[in-house]
Protein backbone atom coordinates (compact mmCIF):
# COMPACT_ATOMS: atom_id res chain seq x y z
CA UNK A 1 0.00 0.00 0.00
CA UNK A 2 0.94 3.17 -0.99
CA UNK A 3 0.18 5.79 2.27
CA UNK A 4 -2.48 8.35 1.06
CA UNK A 5 -0.95 11.50 1.76
CA UNK A 6 -1.27 14.45 -0.84
CA UNK A 7 2.20 15.63 -1.87
CA UNK A 8 2.57 19.07 -2.91
CA UNK A 9 4.49 20.81 -5.20
CA UNK A 10 4.05 24.18 -6.39
CA UNK A 11 0.00 24.10 -7.39
CA UNK A 12 0.29 20.85 -8.48
CA UNK A 13 -1.17 17.88 -6.02
CA UNK A 14 -0.51 14.24 -6.29
CA UNK A 15 -2.90 12.02 -3.87
CA UNK A 16 -2.27 8.53 -4.21
CA UNK A 17 -5.40 6.50 -3.87
CA UNK A 18 -3.97 4.58 -1.12
CA UNK A 19 -4.18 0.90 -3.04
CA UNK A 20 -1.17 -0.67 -4.60
CA UNK A 21 -0.29 1.80 -7.36
CA UNK A 22 -2.48 4.87 -8.98
CA UNK A 23 -2.56 8.60 -7.55
CA UNK A 24 -4.84 11.52 -8.69
CA UNK A 25 -2.81 14.67 -9.75
CA UNK A 26 -4.90 17.77 -9.20
CA UNK A 27 -4.31 21.48 -9.93
CA UNK A 28 -3.40 21.50 -13.17
CA UNK A 29 -4.77 21.88 -16.47
CA UNK A 30 -4.18 19.73 -19.03
CA UNK A 31 -5.49 21.72 -22.12
CA UNK A 32 -3.29 24.82 -21.62
CA UNK A 33 0.51 24.62 -22.30
CA UNK A 34 2.57 22.53 -19.62
CA UNK A 35 5.85 24.02 -17.82
CA UNK A 36 8.80 21.74 -17.96
CA UNK A 37 8.55 21.84 -14.46
CA UNK A 38 4.80 20.70 -14.41
CA UNK A 39 5.53 17.86 -16.88
CA UNK A 40 8.52 16.60 -14.63
CA UNK A 41 6.66 16.29 -11.57
CA UNK A 42 3.53 14.42 -13.90
CA UNK A 43 6.16 12.01 -15.25
CA UNK A 44 7.80 11.29 -11.95
CA UNK A 45 4.12 10.93 -10.24
CA UNK A 46 3.45 8.32 -13.37
CA UNK A 47 6.59 6.41 -12.60
CA UNK A 48 6.08 6.25 -8.75
CA UNK A 49 2.32 5.34 -9.05
CA UNK A 50 2.18 3.77 -12.43
CA UNK A 51 -1.68 4.80 -12.97
CA UNK A 52 -2.25 8.80 -12.72
CA UNK A 53 -5.63 10.65 -13.52
CA UNK A 54 -6.44 14.24 -13.85
CA UNK A 55 -10.08 14.88 -13.08
CA UNK A 56 -12.55 17.56 -14.77
CA UNK A 57 -10.41 17.85 -18.20
CA UNK A 58 -12.05 18.70 -21.07
CA UNK A 59 -9.08 17.98 -23.78
CA UNK A 60 -9.48 18.36 -27.66
CA UNK A 61 -8.89 15.61 -29.90
CA UNK A 62 -5.59 18.41 -30.91
CA UNK A 63 -4.57 18.87 -26.95
CA UNK A 64 -4.94 14.96 -26.08
CA UNK A 65 -2.29 14.42 -28.98
CA UNK A 66 -0.27 17.22 -27.85
CA UNK A 67 -0.23 15.99 -24.14
CA UNK A 68 0.16 12.28 -25.39
CA UNK A 69 3.71 13.26 -27.48
CA UNK A 70 5.24 14.72 -24.55
CA UNK A 71 5.47 10.90 -23.13
CA UNK A 72 6.86 9.43 -26.51
CA UNK A 73 6.10 8.90 -30.58
CA UNK A 74 2.45 7.90 -30.80
CA UNK A 75 1.41 4.48 -31.64
CA UNK A 76 -1.49 4.52 -34.64
CA UNK A 77 -4.10 1.53 -34.59
CA UNK A 78 -4.22 -0.25 -37.88
CA UNK A 79 -7.54 -0.25 -36.53
CA UNK A 80 -7.95 2.97 -38.70
CA UNK A 81 -11.99 2.48 -39.46
CA UNK A 82 -12.35 2.99 -35.24
CA UNK A 83 -10.00 6.08 -35.13
CA UNK A 84 -11.28 9.49 -35.19
CA UNK A 85 -11.51 10.69 -38.92
CA UNK A 86 -9.33 13.77 -38.02
CA UNK A 87 -7.06 12.50 -35.60
CA UNK A 88 -6.38 9.12 -36.67
CA UNK A 89 -3.94 8.75 -33.46
CA UNK A 90 -7.20 9.14 -31.52
CA UNK A 91 -8.94 5.86 -31.09
CA UNK A 92 -12.41 5.24 -29.82
CA UNK A 93 -13.06 2.21 -26.83
CA UNK A 94 -16.68 2.36 -26.74
CA UNK A 95 -20.19 0.66 -26.87
CA UNK A 96 -21.77 3.21 -28.93
CA UNK A 97 -23.30 2.09 -32.61
CA UNK A 98 -24.57 4.41 -35.40
CA UNK A 99 -26.85 2.82 -37.84
CA UNK A 100 -26.52 -0.90 -36.21
CA UNK A 101 -22.51 -0.47 -36.47
CA UNK A 102 -20.17 -0.18 -33.73
CA UNK A 103 -18.33 3.51 -33.92
CA UNK A 104 -15.52 2.43 -32.11
CA UNK A 105 -14.05 -0.75 -30.12
CA UNK A 106 -16.46 -2.75 -28.29
CA UNK A 107 -14.58 -5.20 -26.88
CA UNK A 108 -11.27 -3.71 -25.24
CA UNK A 109 -10.42 -4.45 -21.97
CA UNK A 110 -12.44 -6.91 -21.30
CA UNK A 111 -9.88 -9.67 -19.49
CA UNK A 112 -7.02 -8.67 -17.61
CA UNK A 113 -3.87 -7.86 -20.36
CA UNK A 114 -1.23 -5.44 -20.47
CA UNK A 115 -1.80 -3.75 -23.93
CA UNK A 116 -0.42 -5.25 -27.15
CA UNK A 117 2.07 -7.40 -25.80
CA UNK A 118 1.64 -9.54 -28.92
CA UNK A 119 4.35 -6.95 -30.49
CA UNK A 120 7.99 -6.64 -30.35
CA UNK A 121 8.03 -3.08 -28.70
CA UNK A 122 4.61 -3.06 -26.51
CA UNK A 123 3.55 0.04 -26.09
CA UNK A 124 4.95 2.20 -22.94
CA UNK A 125 1.52 3.62 -21.68
CA UNK A 126 -2.16 4.25 -22.89
CA UNK A 127 -4.04 7.63 -22.16
CA UNK A 128 -7.72 7.89 -22.19
CA UNK A 129 -9.75 10.53 -21.91
CA UNK A 130 -13.81 10.12 -20.99
CA UNK A 131 -16.22 11.61 -22.58
CA UNK A 132 -19.21 9.64 -21.94
CA UNK A 133 -19.59 7.46 -18.39
CA UNK A 134 -22.73 5.04 -17.65
CA UNK A 135 -24.39 6.01 -14.67
CA UNK A 136 -27.28 3.96 -12.62
CA UNK A 137 -28.88 4.49 -9.86
CA UNK A 138 -26.02 7.37 -8.91
CA UNK A 139 -23.21 5.02 -9.58
CA UNK A 140 -20.94 5.06 -12.82
CA UNK A 141 -20.46 1.64 -14.12
CA UNK A 142 -17.47 0.22 -16.64
CA UNK A 143 -15.05 0.64 -14.13
CA UNK A 144 -11.62 -0.14 -15.29
CA UNK A 145 -9.71 -2.03 -12.63
CA UNK A 146 -5.62 -1.96 -12.83
CA UNK A 147 -3.61 -4.03 -10.63
CA UNK A 148 0.71 -3.33 -10.16
CA UNK A 149 2.68 -6.14 -11.62
CA UNK A 150 5.31 -4.91 -9.86
CA UNK A 151 3.74 -5.09 -6.57
CA UNK A 152 2.65 -8.40 -7.42
CA UNK A 153 6.33 -9.60 -8.13
CA UNK A 154 7.70 -8.14 -4.98
CA UNK A 155 5.33 -10.60 -3.38
CA UNK A 156 6.93 -13.58 -5.02
CA UNK A 157 8.12 -16.17 -3.16
CA UNK A 158 12.20 -16.49 -3.86
CA UNK A 159 11.83 -19.88 -4.96
CA UNK A 160 8.67 -18.98 -7.96
CA UNK A 161 10.95 -15.82 -8.60
CA UNK A 162 14.06 -17.47 -9.29
CA UNK A 163 12.10 -20.12 -11.73
CA UNK A 164 10.78 -17.28 -13.65
CA UNK A 165 13.28 -15.40 -14.13
CA UNK A 166 15.23 -15.41 -17.18
CA UNK A 167 12.30 -17.59 -18.98
CA UNK A 168 10.36 -16.04 -21.93
CA UNK A 169 6.51 -16.07 -22.37
CA UNK A 170 5.23 -16.63 -25.76
CA UNK A 171 2.62 -13.96 -26.87
CA UNK A 172 -0.01 -14.21 -29.65
CA UNK A 173 -2.80 -12.20 -30.99
CA UNK A 174 -4.11 -15.46 -32.38
CA UNK A 175 -4.68 -16.99 -29.66
CA UNK A 176 -5.96 -13.53 -27.62
CA UNK A 177 -9.63 -14.48 -26.30
CA UNK A 178 -11.94 -12.03 -27.37
CA UNK A 179 -15.49 -11.04 -25.65
CA UNK A 180 -17.86 -13.42 -27.03
CA UNK A 181 -20.14 -10.96 -27.81
CA UNK A 182 -17.42 -9.03 -29.84
CA UNK A 183 -19.20 -6.92 -32.41
CA UNK A 184 -15.30 -6.14 -33.68
CA UNK A 185 -15.20 -6.18 -37.63
CA UNK A 186 -14.18 -9.82 -38.77
CA UNK A 187 -12.47 -8.72 -41.46
CA UNK A 188 -10.40 -6.25 -39.57
CA UNK A 189 -9.07 -9.22 -37.17
CA UNK A 190 -8.06 -11.89 -40.01
CA UNK A 191 -6.30 -9.20 -41.62
CA UNK A 192 -4.55 -8.39 -38.11
CA UNK A 193 -3.36 -12.09 -37.51
CA UNK A 194 -2.25 -12.44 -40.70
CA UNK A 195 0.21 -9.82 -39.66
CA UNK A 196 0.93 -10.31 -36.12
CA UNK A 197 3.46 -13.55 -35.81
CA UNK A 198 3.86 -14.39 -31.66
CA UNK A 199 6.58 -13.15 -29.79
CA UNK A 200 8.98 -14.13 -27.38
CA UNK A 201 8.96 -11.52 -24.38
CA UNK A 202 10.64 -12.07 -20.55
CA UNK A 203 8.31 -13.57 -18.11
CA UNK A 204 9.59 -10.95 -15.55
CA UNK A 205 10.62 -7.76 -17.62
CA UNK A 206 12.91 -4.89 -16.00
CA UNK A 207 10.96 -1.66 -16.09
CA UNK A 208 13.23 1.17 -18.19
CA UNK A 209 13.19 3.88 -15.79
CA UNK A 210 12.63 2.54 -12.59
CA UNK A 211 14.32 -0.50 -12.80
CA UNK A 212 11.91 -2.71 -10.65
CA UNK A 213 11.20 -6.11 -11.96
CA UNK A 214 7.10 -6.66 -13.39
CA UNK A 215 5.42 -9.93 -13.99
CA UNK A 216 4.74 -9.69 -17.69
CA UNK A 217 2.06 -12.67 -18.41
CA UNK A 218 -1.57 -12.68 -18.77
CA UNK A 219 -3.63 -16.02 -19.32
CA UNK A 220 -6.41 -15.64 -21.27
CA UNK A 221 -4.82 -17.07 -24.28
CA UNK A 222 -2.45 -13.83 -24.19
CA UNK A 223 0.61 -16.24 -23.42
CA UNK A 224 0.17 -19.38 -25.20
CA UNK A 225 3.70 -21.19 -23.80
CA UNK A 226 7.29 -20.66 -22.49
CA UNK A 227 10.06 -20.87 -24.56
CA UNK A 228 11.72 -24.19 -23.74
CA UNK A 229 8.91 -25.82 -21.14
CA UNK A 230 6.58 -28.40 -22.02
CA UNK A 231 2.91 -27.07 -22.51
CA UNK A 232 1.68 -28.31 -19.41
CA UNK A 233 4.13 -26.93 -17.01
CA UNK A 234 4.38 -23.59 -18.80
CA UNK A 235 0.53 -22.84 -19.05
CA UNK A 236 0.49 -24.09 -15.11
CA UNK A 237 3.14 -21.27 -14.43
CA UNK A 238 1.64 -18.90 -16.73
CA UNK A 239 -1.84 -19.33 -14.66
CA UNK A 240 -0.12 -18.96 -11.45
CA UNK A 241 1.68 -15.73 -12.23
CA UNK A 242 -1.49 -14.30 -13.94
CA UNK A 243 -3.67 -15.16 -11.15
CA UNK A 244 -1.11 -14.06 -8.36
CA UNK A 245 -1.15 -10.39 -10.23
CA UNK A 246 -5.10 -10.14 -10.12
CA UNK A 247 -5.55 -9.89 -6.43
CA UNK A 248 -6.92 -7.54 -4.46
CA UNK A 249 -4.24 -6.27 -2.76
CA UNK A 250 -2.76 -5.20 -5.96
CA UNK A 251 -5.87 -3.32 -7.46
CA UNK A 252 -7.09 -0.20 -7.60
CA UNK A 253 -10.29 0.47 -9.69
CA UNK A 254 -11.59 3.57 -11.55
CA UNK A 255 -14.43 4.75 -11.19
CA UNK A 256 -14.98 7.19 -14.16
CA UNK A 257 -16.28 10.41 -13.93
CA UNK A 258 -16.88 12.85 -17.55
CA UNK A 259 -13.41 14.50 -18.12
CA UNK A 260 -11.01 12.15 -16.69
CA UNK A 261 -7.70 11.63 -18.38
CA UNK A 262 -6.17 8.87 -17.00
CA UNK A 263 -2.82 6.94 -17.97
CA UNK A 264 -1.59 3.26 -17.15
CA UNK A 265 1.76 2.11 -17.57
CA UNK A 266 2.04 -1.19 -19.88
CA UNK A 267 5.37 -2.23 -17.72
CA UNK A 268 4.10 -1.98 -14.25
CA UNK A 269 0.17 -2.78 -14.15
CA UNK A 270 -2.54 -4.76 -15.78
CA UNK A 271 -6.14 -3.53 -16.66
CA UNK A 272 -9.22 -5.08 -17.32
CA UNK A 273 -12.68 -3.09 -17.95
CA UNK A 274 -16.22 -4.14 -16.28
CA UNK A 275 -18.39 -5.00 -18.68
CA UNK A 276 -21.63 -3.74 -16.39
CA UNK A 277 -23.32 -1.79 -18.64
CA UNK A 278 -24.89 -1.74 -21.91
CA UNK A 279 -26.71 0.40 -24.59
CA UNK A 280 -28.40 2.64 -23.85
CA UNK A 281 -26.26 3.05 -21.34
CA UNK A 282 -23.39 4.96 -23.17
CA UNK A 283 -19.71 4.71 -22.32
CA UNK A 284 -17.38 6.54 -24.89
CA UNK A 285 -13.19 6.80 -24.03
CA UNK A 286 -10.51 8.65 -26.69
CA UNK A 287 -7.64 6.25 -26.16
CA UNK A 288 -4.08 7.54 -27.70
CA UNK A 289 -0.82 5.01 -27.02
CA UNK A 290 2.84 5.78 -26.71
CA UNK A 291 5.23 3.55 -28.00
CA UNK A 292 7.51 1.67 -26.19
CA UNK A 293 10.90 -0.18 -26.23
CA UNK A 294 11.71 -4.06 -26.31
CA UNK A 295 10.89 -5.71 -23.04
CA UNK A 296 14.63 -7.20 -21.12
C1 LIG B 1 -8.39 -0.67 -22.92
O1 LIG B 1 -8.03 -1.79 -22.57
O2 LIG B 1 -7.71 0.05 -23.62
C2 LIG B 1 -9.73 -0.15 -22.52
C3 LIG B 1 -9.81 0.18 -21.08
C4 LIG B 1 -11.19 0.69 -20.72
O3 LIG B 1 -11.90 1.19 -21.60
O4 LIG B 1 -11.56 0.57 -19.56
Amino acid sequence: MVEAKPQIHDHLTVTPTGAALGAEISGVNLSSELSDSEFEQIEAAFHQHSVIFFRNQNLSPDRHVKFTKKFGEIEISPITQYALPSHPEVLLVTNVEENGKPIGLADAGRFWHSDISYIETPPRCSILHAKEVPFENGKSLGETHFVSTAAAFDDLDDGIKQKAIGLKAIHSFRHKKRAADTKRDAITRRDQQKERPNVLHPVIRTHPVTGRKCIYVASDGECIGIEGLPDAEALTLIDYLANHCIQEKFKYRHQWQVGDVLMWDNCSVQHKTIKDFDLPLRRLMHRTTVNGTRPV
